[in-house]
């Protein structure tokens, strides 16, 4: 028989040990934020009927799923995104104290024609809150993404980038111009295309001339919270919703500051999200230079758990990509060394004190070092190849003599100072 060759599928990942190490560190900080403010981590399914996301994800988006029937003639999804399950979940679990905050770190899959950035199979970092209607759930909600920029150190190379989608809505509508789910679409994808392109969308949507040159201009608008603000003073229309919508964002603004967070953040009127069931607040992380697709997208969504069948339960959350924010973190150069680390290597010169050297290994091990030696047989020139190939930070030579004298050799590989240690003080030295 000949040999089959089975390529990977397009858009989807492995990664090695090395790549797995960096990415690792990377994850590590993000659940450690997660803890920081108390989110709790949870695991969902990651097949679900399909009918979860029929409910409010929006067109696009179903659209993208790996659908099928399962041997039951069930109609299932691998999930797009995390957020109608958690609404399920906050559903099903009436009694847990408010603000539920949740936290998890999963893959998620989407049909996407792929791209840079864009992936068929890819990890969300999703963060949600629960049972709060508050400006300052919000608050912290951003507060979270802000100190993930910091925290990769790439918080000078992105930010984030709030609107209000009632406010804007209500900003059209007092010039006459009803949103419609296409024109929020159209306006939606205006950082991927020209302003005339722009304009020639919406027109082709059905609005005027004018009208389209309307939302071009209000849709425009961006710029920090202190330059925005007086500019909406003007535009916000009299409606209590818009007004309301407005005022939070005043008040947002206040809140921001309080968590040290406000200069990372711009108001951006064109910040609509594609997601169906957002209500309020919206926000997208885009990096500065407008190279790259959104590492962060979230906002407020008020109604889903109602829509669910649930007690009403205000709720405002994001997700963050890992595929992006790599993009970002390499181009950036803070992106960890993608290799291997061990902190000894324990050599053993000869089979006769192979029986000490595994000991000492085991020693090391319960002091949660990461430890190898030899399990091949190799000689001594193959066993220093090998622990720097496994870039092993310390060297233990366990030498024929050396033990009679009842000590080992260690050596640190980075300065390449040597040392003789007493054998049985082996853990002194690394505690010290
Ligand atoms: P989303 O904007 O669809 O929102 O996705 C959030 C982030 O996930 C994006 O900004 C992007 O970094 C990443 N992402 C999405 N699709 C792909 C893909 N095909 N390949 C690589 N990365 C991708 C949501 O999913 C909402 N459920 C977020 C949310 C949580 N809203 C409230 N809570």
């Amino acid at each position: 028989m000949g040999e089959e060759k089975i390529d990977r599928l397009k858009g989807f990942r492995q990664f090695l040990p090395g790549e797995m190490n960096a990415r690792r560190k990377v994850f590590g900080k993000l659940d450690r934020i997660a803890e920081r403010y108390g989110f709790g981590h949870i695991e969902t399914p990651s097949l679900e009927p399909m009918d979860l996301f029929l409910i409010k994800s929006g067109e696009e988006l179903v659209e993208q799923t790996y659908s099928f029937e399962d041997k039951a003639g069930r109609k299932v999804t691998l999930i797009p995104e995390e957020t109608p399950t958690r609404a399920r979940m906050v559903k099903e679990n009436k009694a847990l104290s408010k603000p539920v905050k949740w936290y998890s770190s999963s893959k998620f899959w989407r049909y996407e024609s792929t791209q840079k950035g864009r992936l068929r199979e890819f990890r969300q970092f999703n963060y949600d809150i629960f049972g709060e209607d508050s400006v300052d759930a919000d608050a912290e909600v951003l507060a979270v993404a802000s100190e993930m920029l910091e925290e990769l150190d790439i918080d000078h190379a992105a930010e984030l980038r709030i609107n209000d989608r009632r406010m804007l809505e209500g900003i059209l509508s007092a010039y006459g111009i009803e949103d419609s789910e296409d024109i929020l679409k159209v306006i939606d994808d205006k950082e991927k295309m020209s302003r005339q392109e722009f304009r020639d969308r919406l027109k082709d949507e059905g609005l005027s001339e004018e009208n389209s040159r309307i939302v071009d201009e209000v849709t425009e608008l961006s710029g920090s919270f202190s330059e925005v603000i007086p500019k909406l003073e003007n535009l916000v229309p009299d409606a209590e919703e818009s007004k309301n919508a407005f005022k939070r964002l005043v008040e947002l603004k206040e809140r921001l500051e309080s968590y040290g967070v406000l200069e990372n953040c711009i108001i951006d009127l064109s910040i609509i999200r594609g997601l169906a069931y957002y209500t309020g607040m919206v926000f997208e992380i885009f990096d500065t230079e407008g190279e790259l697709r959104a590492l962060c997208g979230g906002g407020r969504y008020d109604e889903l758990i109602e829509l669910f069948g649930g007690q009403p339960t205000p709720a405002v959350g994001f997700a963050a990509g890992d595929a992006v924010l790599e993009i970002l973190m390499k181009r950036e150069d803070v992106w960890p060394e993608e290799e291997v680390e061990t902190d000894v290597y324990v050599l053993t010169v000869s089979e006769s004190v192979k029986k000490e050297g595994i000991k000492l290994a085991q020693r090391l091990r319960d002091m949660d070092m990461s430890v190898e030696t030899d399990i091949v047989g190799r000689n001594f020139g193959n066993q220093m190849d090998y622990a720097n190939s496994i870039n092993a930070e310390n060297l233990i030579i366990v030498g024929e003599r050396d033990l009679e004298n009842g000590e080992v050799t260690v050596k640190d590989m980075v300065s390449g100072d040597e040392e003789q240690v007493g054998f049985e003080s082996v853990e002194e030295y690394f505690s010290g």
